[in-house]
């Protein structure tokens, strides 16, 4: 049989991603956002990333295989995002890789978003080692996984949040600030030069008996907007650096110790930090100083493929291929609350 090349389709949030991977590797990929639409909202609106997916999608596949220099013919497997994620969004990703599978008479695999966040490390850091904790930190999702090999082993679900994912906290918290969407990037810039130690920001349930990995970021949010106000009612200027700093510390530090926590509870050496906060400067920092500290092999990806993309649902795809699973066939519905 030919050598496996993988077409990844995303669409679940506000990106269009497109992606191509055979047995491991990354062969090119194309990507559009509708994140600027969106931003005088304050946040993703699913029909407006509805309607830009279908736009972006046949210009987004064309500079997906001009990068990796295939043709359409080429392709023997398509994988496309199933879930979790926006309905609608999810709806035009996943209609348009049915297509795309039926008119090249290829197979077709609904693939699950977050194990997409996942499998992008293996693109930049080769097969993810037996057993392995990973922390997927999203505009959606905060969770802490154990994982084996993505694929076939199944996948222990360690903790999540009660309430905000880390995503949504600098999405919220950038908005209070007035610093835009998406707010991940804004807060991180104007984070850069604050003083992170110059607020005492909660850091929650990391007191001993609390939930050993549950988190919780709504207190926080509601902290810093309550920092704001009274610094508004005294008349001050707000310290917009040093309160963005000092509210990424706080998450940050609650991040890296649950994780961490995990690792060493499980007798593990490897951790892995994933999704769209993974792609934040001060996380990958404090990171990779407390797993050198404590012996334990840091894997992150490039901040290109923290965030949202098609070449990481294309990384599933191929593993899935390559584990000989079945294919879920051109009947598959959209799962937009799936669970991993
Ligand atoms: O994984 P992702 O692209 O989409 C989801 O699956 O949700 O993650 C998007 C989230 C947003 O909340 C965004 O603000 C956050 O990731 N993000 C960041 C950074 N870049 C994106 N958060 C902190 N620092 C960043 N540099
Ligand atoms: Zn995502």
């Amino acid at each position: 049989s030919r050598t496996p090349v993988v077409l990844g389709v995303e669409s679940s949030c506000d990106e269009t991603g497109f992606g191509i991977v055979s047995e491991g590797t990354l062969l090119g990929q194309g990507l559009a956002s509708s994140a600027a639409q969106h931003a005088e909202f304050g946040g993703v609106v699913p029909e407006i990333a509805a309607r830009a997916h279908l736009a972006a999608a046949v210009p987004t596949l064309r500079i997906a295989l001009a990068d990796a220099g295939v043709e359409l013919s080429d392709i023997t497997h398509v994988a496309a995002t199933s879930g979790p994620g926006l309905a609608t969004a999810v709806h035009v990703g996943l209609a348009a890789a049915k297509s795309l599978a039926w008119s090249l008479d290829v197979p077709l695999y609904g693939v699950h978003h977050l194990a997409g966040h996942a499998a992008a490390d293996t693109l930049e850091h080769g097969p993810l080692p037996e057993r392995s904790i990973v922390l997927i930190v999203s505009g959606g999702h905060t969770s802490i996984l154990h994982v084996g090999d993505l694929v076939l082993d199944p996948i222990e679900h360690l903790g999540d949040t009660l309430d905000d994912a880390a995503g949504e906290a600098f999405d919220k918290v950038s908005r209070l600030l007035g610093l835009g969407y998406p707010g991940g990037p804004a807060i991180s810039r104007a984070a850069a030069g604050g003083d992170p130690q110059a607020f005492a920001f909660p850091r929650a349930l990391l007191r001993q008996g609390d939930a050993p990995y549950t988190f919780s970021f709504s207190g926080l949010k509601t902290a810093v907007a309550r920092t704001v106000e009274k610094i508004e009612r005294a008349g001050e200027a707000v310290p917009v650096t040093d309160i963005a700093a000092s509210f990424e510390q706080a998450v940050v530090d609650v991040l890296v110790t649950k994780s961490l926590r995990a690792v060493a509870d499980r007798g593990l050496s490897t951790l892995v930090i994933v999704g769209g906060v993974a792609a934040n400067a001060r996380l990958r920092e404090v990171a990779a100083r407390r797993c050198a500290e404590q012996g334990v092999e840091l894997r992150i990806p490039p901040p290109r493929l923290c965030t949202d993309n098609g070449a990481m649902i294309a990384a599933v795809g191929d593993l899935l291929v390559r584990a000989g699973s079945e294919p879920s066939g051109l009947g598959i519905a959209a799962d937009p609350s799936a669970v991993l």
